[in-house]
């Protein structure tokens, strides 16, 4: 069956970025969040994407106006999910508010609507238990900057079937990714190895072995990294690391216990790039 509409669920730093690859490969595209200020800056970051690309002359203003007129933004849920063929669900990583929202969406969308959870680490046996589909249900993990980061993390849960990981693995080649297939465990393949350095990265900062500065220059220019840990956990969101490092911990133990500055940056409120301040001051 041919997929086309697609309903993105956040629109949010990897939500907004969902919706535009979506959108670029020809999907008619929902995308809803529950405030219109969430809305607004979702629109407004992927009109500025789609203008850097316009101005470097990656693409013409009229295949831009193009893909900006098959997003449609929404505050209402049944709306923005009637006649969905995928829903790419990308809300706050805390599996209750997750589960809550597959209960509704259960009752709104076609009976082959396919669902896709952007998680960077929760169960997604756990959460297909909940809905009436879960041979259905499978995980779709993608890293921020979404255009830009190639990969593509499916995971699949306890009953996923082989049509759905299928039809999840098309999709991701024709939203331009490439495609990784993983075994359900915490935080996956990708945030298993990379949220334990960024944490050790914290731990190393609270020892005070070296000033935040040097401990990312050490980690660029002695490992060819793009960026150093404690910046890219910046760009992450330090709520979000700290939620897949607990996860960690509660699953596997001691060794990924998070470390104490990281807990004290998330209480302070200072999540990184989003919030203007997380290990470095973006005010400035
Ligand atoms: N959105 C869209 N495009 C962006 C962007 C954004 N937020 N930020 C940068 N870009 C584009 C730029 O336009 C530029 O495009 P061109 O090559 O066409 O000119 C390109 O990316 C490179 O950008 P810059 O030259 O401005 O800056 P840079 O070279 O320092 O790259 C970066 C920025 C791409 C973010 C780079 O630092 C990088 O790759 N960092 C690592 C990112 C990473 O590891 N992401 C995974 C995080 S983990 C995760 O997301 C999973 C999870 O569950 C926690």
């Amino acid at each position: 069956m041919e997929m086309k509409k697609v309903c993105v669920l956040g629109a949010g730093l990897m939500g907004n970025g969902i919706a535009q690859v979506c959108a670029q490969a020809g999907y008619d595209v929902t995308l809803r969040d529950i405030e219109q200020k969430f809305i607004d800056g979702g629109m407004n970051t992927i009109k500025k994407n789609l203008g850097r690309d316009v101005e470097k002359g990656k693409m013409t203003p009229d295949q831009m106006n193009a893909i900006l007129s098959r997003i449609k933004p929404m505050l209402n849920l049944k709306e923005a999910a009637s006649g969905a063929d995928i829903v790419v669900e990308v809300v706050i990583e805390v599996m209750d508010i997750k589960k809550k929202v597959y209960a509704e969406l259960e009752e709104i969308v076609p009976k082959h609507c396919l669902f896709f959870t952007n998680t960077s680490g929760l169960s997604i046996t756990e959460m297909a238990a909940v809905t009436g589909r879960p041979d259905r249900f499978i995980g779709t993990h993608f890293f921020n900057p979404v255009p830009v980061m190639r990969l593509l993390e499916i995971i699949r849960g306890h009953q996923t079937s082989d049509e759905t990981l299928e039809t999840a693995r098309e999709w991701g080649k024709k939203i331009g990714k490439d495609v990784i297939i993983v075994k359900e465990a915490p935080a996956f393949v990708v945030n298993r190895i990379l949220c334990t350095m960024l944490n050790e990265a914290f731990f190393v900062l609270d020892e005070g072995l070296a000033s935040a500065e040097d401990i990312d220059k050490g980690m660029v220019l002695g490992c060819n990294h793009p960026i150093g840990p404690l910046a890219l956990a910046d760009l992450v969101g330090n709520e979000t690391l700290l939620r897949v490092v607990e996860g960690l911990h509660r699953e596997l133990g001691d060794k990924y216990r998070p470390a104490p500055i990281l807990r004290k940056l998330v209480r302070a409120g200072n999540f990184g790039r989003k919030t203007g301040k997380g290990v470095y001051d973006y005010n400035k």
